[in-house]
């Protein structure tokens, strides 16, 4: 074999089948084959497991996709190339001309939009009601045929918590499906709920190391037949080297949403007890105006606080600016704090009556809440309130 020739066909270095890697090794290959037609013939048609196109899967994506379905008490997954793109292939798979959506005002803006702008150019209707309005719920699902009920728990930013049980029943009920974005929730909880979709971005609590973006789509198998068919098609894959990057962050995951959840009690306490914090919205305070509901459904209620300041957006903007530890970015769930000023929260999209809806006060600033040590954490804080009530 003659070198340029060797460089496309290195050697080969088979692992005995009795010799296994301890940590599973990244297939970082588009294509496989098989020794002959027929058989590749036969994967195509379905009837021999295998991998042929990374597009359609490959096994480090797939562990990462049988991980998560387990976590979520489910027995199929599909993961794709960010959260966005999850949200946006599912509805679109899902959904055709014709049919009718019901959402939410307190829902994550992206999610607003592909509702609104993608599906709406598609001939897809929709209701938008604010997440505690059961009534209005049941009254849309009543009075209009839904094909699906699409919403989050706890809501971004202000935490707002969905009735899972009674949204589940109204749209059986009507013969609508659900689709949950359940990425502030995380992968451990609300798997007990008759949800049919759950949707994740990994890029938040599964990766943790905020260095790497996935999305992933979890459901019974039977459910995930057509909307694989859609997904290889509209084709937003995960790379595996960036499925191998989120099945490592996985392993610490419990530890992770355990810790940043307790500091991040401990934080919502602290602000609550502060003159210059009008509210705090998190889930665990006992104040949280939907406190025993969260706790009916969550075991851990997160890492996220928002607060509205007494002294709105320059306060805001003086409590973001004075802290040392959080970095005023987007994103959640990773293991550095976070720190949102209402000047980069408010929703655009929204009406003056939606925003009303929406409790994002000109004064809201959300936290996300790492793993650096909560002493450090509330002192920075105290830094914050001092320059906000300046
Ligand atoms: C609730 C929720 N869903 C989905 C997303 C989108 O995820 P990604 O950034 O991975 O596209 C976000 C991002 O902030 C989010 O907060």
């Amino acid at each position: 074999m003659n070198k340029p020739t060797r460089v496309n066909h290195p050697p080969p270095v088979p692992v005995p089948a009795d010799n296994h890697p301890v940590v599973a090794p990244i297939y970082q290959t588009v294509k496989f084959e098989f020794e002959s037609v027929e058989e590749t013939v036969r994967n195509l048609r379905g009837e021999r497991p295998g991998f042929h196109y990374m597009r359609a899967s490959n096994p480090t994506t797939r562990q990462l996709e049988l991980t998560l379905a387990s976590l979520q008490d489910r027995d199929d997954c599909l993961a794709t190339a960010s959260g966005v793109n999850v949200i946006a292939q599912t509805l679109l798979g899902l959904t055709k001309q014709g049919d009718h959506v019901l959402c939410f005002i307190e829902s994550y803006g992206p999610t607003r939009q592909i509702i609104r702008r993608l599906l709406g150019r598609f001939g897809v209707t929709h209701t938008m009601l604010s997440i505690e309005d059961l009534a209005g719920i049941e009254q849309a699902l009543s009075t209009t045929s839904t094909r699906l009920v699409v919403f989050e728990s706890p809501t971004n930013p202000v935490t707002k918590i969905a009735d899972i049980a009674a949204i589940t029943r109204l749209a059986r009920r009507h013969g609508a499906q659900t689709v949950m974005d359940n990425t502030f929730a995380g992968f451990h909880q609300h798997g007990e709920y008759e949800i049919d979709y759950f949707l994740h971005s990994l890029t938040k609590y599964a990766s943790g190391a905020g260095d790497v973006m996935g999305g992933a789509v979890i459901a019974r198998a039977a459910l995930l037949r057509t909307l694989r068919t859609e997904f290889s098609v509209l084709g937003g894959v995960l790379d595996p080297h960036a499925a191998f990057l989120i099945q490592r962050g996985l392993r610490t995951y419990f530890v992770r949403y355990r810790e940043q959840s307790a500091c991040a009690l401990a934080i919502a306490q602290r602000l609550a007890a502060h003159p210059a914090v009008a509210r705090v919205h998190y889930p665990g305070l006992a104040s949280h105006p939907q406190h025993e509901l969260a706790r009916r459904q969550m075991r851990e209620f997160g890492t996220i606080v928002s607060f509205d300041l007494r002294g709105g957006a320059e306060a805001g903007r003086r409590f973001t600016e004075a802290l040392g530890l959080f970095a005023k970015a987007a994103s959640l769930g990773s293991t550095e704090s976070l720190v949102m000023a209402p000047q980069m929260l408010k929703p655009r999209d929204l009406t003056a009556e939606q925003l009303a809806v929406s409790a994002v006060t000109e004064g809201t600033v959300r936290l996300s809440i790492g793993l650096e040590d909560p002493k450090d954490l509330l002192e920075d804080i105290g830094r914050g309130l001092a320059a906000a009530e300046a």
